[in-house]
Parts: C-alpha cells; sequence; structure tokens
C-alpha cells in the first residue's frame, strides 16, 4: 500500500501547472453518450476517478482512445447495455452520472446504488425526483436504481429542494433530449456546470441560463459531436496555493482561471496572503511572514467550496490567532481534524465546526487519510510541521490530483511516495 513520506519545513518556491478539472472531465465524459458522433476531449486529468469513468463508459459498450497528444477519443455509437455494474459505482459515486445521458438517449439505465463515502450518505435522492418529474419511472432491485421511460423523457418545471452540483449535472444531460422544455431551479451554479453546458452546447444542446440558479432546456431530436477543452482544475488551483501560504513560500500556478477561484482568493488575502492574479496564473506569496487565521463557512457556489474546507485547516493550524471553519454541505468532513490533533495541532469539533487556535509550529507524525481533500490537508500540515510525517490510504489523493508529489518536488518539497 502507497504512502507518502514527507519532511516538513522548506518554504515551496517555483511554478506548478495546473491539471484540467476532475469535477469537469467526469460530468463531461458522461455527456458524450449522448451521441453516436465521436466526441473528443483534450486537458483530460490523469486521475483514478476518470480512468473509472472512461471504464464504465466501456463497460457500457463505448470505445475510448487516447492518442499520442492525449486527446480522448469517445464513441458511443454501439452501446451494448446500459448497466452500470457495482464493482465500478462503488469505487466512484460519480458513476450516477450516466444516469441521466442512458435515460435520455435509450429511455433506460441500471445504475447500481452509490455507496455513500467517507464524507457522509450523499444520496441522489433529488437526481430520482427530476428524472420522475420529466416522466421516468424508478424501482429499485438487487442493489439497482432501474429507470425507465415507455414514452421517453418530457421536459418539466423542477425546483431542486437543495442546491446538487451532480444532481443539477444529471437532470441537464436528460433535459437535453427530452420532448419539450426544461426549467431546473434552485440548481447549482459551480463552474464545473458551465463547462458541462459549454460541451452540450458544442454538441448542439439548446440551453440558457448557466451560471445561475435557473436553466432553462429546450430539449432537441439529436445531438452531434462535441470537441472541448476541460476547464483548469479550480481546487487543484487552489490546495497548492494554500500550501505555499503554510509553508512561508511563493508559488505561481500556470493554466489556472482565478475567476473561479473569487472567495478563495479572498479568505487567502484576509490571511495576509499576497495574491496576485494575471491572465491565466495566479501567485501566492506568503514570504512575509506568519498566515493569520480566518474564518469560513462551506457553501454552494459562489460561496466558499466546502472542497476546500480541509486544506484551510490546515493553513489554521498554523497560522496566527484563532479561527473557526464551519461545513455545511456534507454531514461528516472533518476527519482530518482529529489526524491534525496527533501533529500538534490545537484543534476542537463542536458538531460541524472546527475550533483551531493556531500553533507557531505543529510536528510530523504517522498520519491517515480518510478522503480526497482530507489527504491534501495532511499533505500540506506535513509541508509545514517540523519533522516526518507519513500519510497512509494516499489512494485517497490519487483520485483527484495528478502527480501530486511530482508537483510538489518540482517546487522544493521534500515528499517521496514510498509503498509497505
Ligand atoms: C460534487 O459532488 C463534487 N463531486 C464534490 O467534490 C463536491 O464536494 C460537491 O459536488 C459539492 O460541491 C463531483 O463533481 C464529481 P452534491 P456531489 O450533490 O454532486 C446532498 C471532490 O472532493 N444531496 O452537490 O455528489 C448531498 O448529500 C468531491 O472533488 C442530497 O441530499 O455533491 C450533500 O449533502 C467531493 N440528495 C449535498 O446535497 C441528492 O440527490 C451536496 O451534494 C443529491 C445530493
Amino acid at each position: 500500500m502507497d504512502y507518502f513520506r514527507i519532511r516538513g519545513g522548506t518554504p515551496l518556491q517555483g511554478n506548478i501547472r495546473i491539471s484540467g478539472a476532475k469535477n469537469a472531465a467526469l460530468p463531461i465524459l458522461a455527456a458524450t453518450l449522448l451521441t453516436r458522433d465521436v466526441s473528443s476531449l483534450s486537458n483530460v486529468p490523469h486521475l483514478n476517478d476518470v480512468t473509472t469513468m472512461v471504464e464504465l463508459l466501456g463497460a457500457l459498450g463505448a470505445e475510448v482512445s487516447v492518442d499520442e497528444t492525449t486527446m480522448l477519443q469517445v464513441s458511443a455509437a454501439a452501446l451494448t447495455n446500459q448497466r452500470a455494474p457495482y464493482e465500478l459505482v462503488k469505487t466512484m459515486r460519480a458513476s450516477i452520472l450516466v444516469m441521466g445521458p442512458l435515460l435520455a438517449r435509450f429511455g433506460a439505465a441500471e445504475v447500481s446504488f452509490p455507496g455513500g463515502c467517507a464524507i457522509g450518505s450523499r444520496p441522489v435522492d433529488l437526481h430520482l425526483k427530476g428524472f420522475e418529474a420529466m416522466g421516468a419511472e424508478i424501482d429499485v432491485r438487487d442493489g439497482y436504481i432501474v429507470a425507465t421511460t415507455r414514452d421517453g423523457l418530457v421536459g418539466c418545471d423542477f425546483t431542486f429542494e437543495t442546491v446538487t452540483v451532480g444532481g443539477t449535472e444529471n437532470l441537464l444531460m436528460a433535459a437535453v433530449l427530452a420532448d419539450g422544455r426544461t426549467i431546473l431551479r434552485n440548481a447549482a451554479r459551480e463552474p464545473e456546470i458551465t463547462d458541462l453546458v459549454c460541451f452540450l452546447r458544442g454538441m448542439g444542446a439548446d440551453i440558457a441560463g448557466d451560471g445561475s440558479s435557473t436553466l432553462t432546456i429546450n430539449g432537441v431530436s439529436e445531438l452531434k459531436a462535441s470537441h472541448y477543452r476541460v476547464m483548469p482544475d479550480r481546487i487543484e488551483a487552489g490546495t497548492f496555493l494554500v500550501a505555499a501560504a503554510a509553508t512561508r513560500g511563493r508559488i505561481t500556478l500556470e493554466g489556472a482561471n482565478a475567476e473561479h477561484l473569487g472567495v478563495v482568493v479572498d479568505k487567502l488575502r484576509d490571511a495576509g496572503v499576497s495574491v496576485l492574479v494575471e491572465e491565466g496564473r495566479i501567485t501566492a506569496d506568503m514570504r512575509s511572514g506568519r498566515p493569520k487565521a480566518v474564518d469560513l463557512i462551506t457553501a454552494p457556489y459562489p460561496g466558499f467550496p466546502t472542497d476546500m474546507q480541509a486544506q484551510f485547516t490546515a493553513l489554521n493550524v498554523i497560522a496566527e490567532g484563532e479561527g473557526q471553519i464551519t461545513e455545511t454541505i456534507f454531514e461528516n468532513r472533518l476527519m482530518q481534524a482529529r489526524e491534525m490533533s496527533r501533529m500538534g495541532a490545537d484543534i476542537k469539533i463542536d458538531g460541524r465546526t472546527v475550533i483551531i487556535r493556531g500553533r507557531e509550529q505543529i510536528n510530523g507524525a504517522p498520519v491517515m487519510a480518510s478522503d480526497l481533500r482530507a489527504s491534501a490537508s495532511l499533505v500540506i500540515a506535513g509541508l509545514a510541521a517540523v519533522g516526518e510525517t507519513d500519510i497512509d490510504r494516499i489512494y485517497h489523493i490519487d483520485r483527484g490530483y495528478e502527480r501530486i508529489e511530482e508537483k510538489l518536488q518540482s517546487v522544493g518539497a521534500n515528499i517521496v511516495r514510498k509503498s509497505r
């Protein structure tokens, strides 16, 4: 089992190129099922979750190839079945995103119930409610969600009870081939959804309202291929900016889009980090001294992203003063706090809030990753700590960060991947 060995205390300095966004690539890969034509995607990150989605498309009968420029080509002309098997879905919850495209194109989809994961139960009830509102019949058989439509999906006016990124993406992909108009209200507004809308428009879809909480889709009879470059990963970018701040270094990100990181950049500046935003580049500089603690509450976009909560917990651990961080999106996304206590962090969990009193110094210790972003926060804590930190179960981090140890080594981090 792989683990990271980190020797902390070195200020990170240098440039890092940001990869394509995992949370844009996954729904866009699912959307390639909506046409018989061959779609092509560039800037797709090389991540375990992307590999799982490609395997899932293959299991449905799609042909996926990668050319020498790492351009991904997907042909869904000859799908052989509409069943997403448990062994794939259990490793990646986002597998549920094939349900909308399969229903839209074939009127049938069988997807194993996605397991909850470390950060909470993560139901899909709102996805299913939306499909039913569009005329689908939903059954649950042997752990599989079986969705069918006798006469095809019909446009509807649907309001999400809570903002859901995946639910918005799934219903968007179902609506583009539905009969008539669909209005999705209280829809998620994440940049990854706007990326999916751009890809779907490239296929010939008729969608308005992206970036707002109301999406209007006029169904069309068929869609054609789309050739698209996936947006840069804003969470990867935010993670490296926090790593620069926590190690009192200076990192410039190439290929990052600061527009997607508005409130994260504001929070870094509140912490005393000098952040320079240029066209396609962001520089975080904390060589001036120790960051200050910040308070934050996670919220749907454009609020503070839940996927950056653990990283800011790590920053507060070594910051000056007391910071409170509240997680409102997932019910169990504070597990990194316990691991940081092992490193000497003064951190208390009170319900969905962590209260952190910053320490001038924390010490390396053996710790264990519990989920993707918790792993990233432990890497940041290890880089800021004095001494050696071993992080176990780093398969979590490989799901969402492309070659993270190489990127960190390139800016001076003492981090190596080892096996035991
Ligand atoms: C997406 O997950 C992201 N994953 C997550 O990133 C991200 O944390 C999350 O959105 C919130 O921004 C991908 O895009 C692949 P939700 P998703 O549906 O779609 C509840 C990462 O680290 N809910 O917006 O699964 C749900 O339980 C990952 O990259 C329902 O109750 O999140 C949660 O409390 C982690 N019923 C809240 O909504 C539903 O039918 C938000 O979930 C659907 C969701």
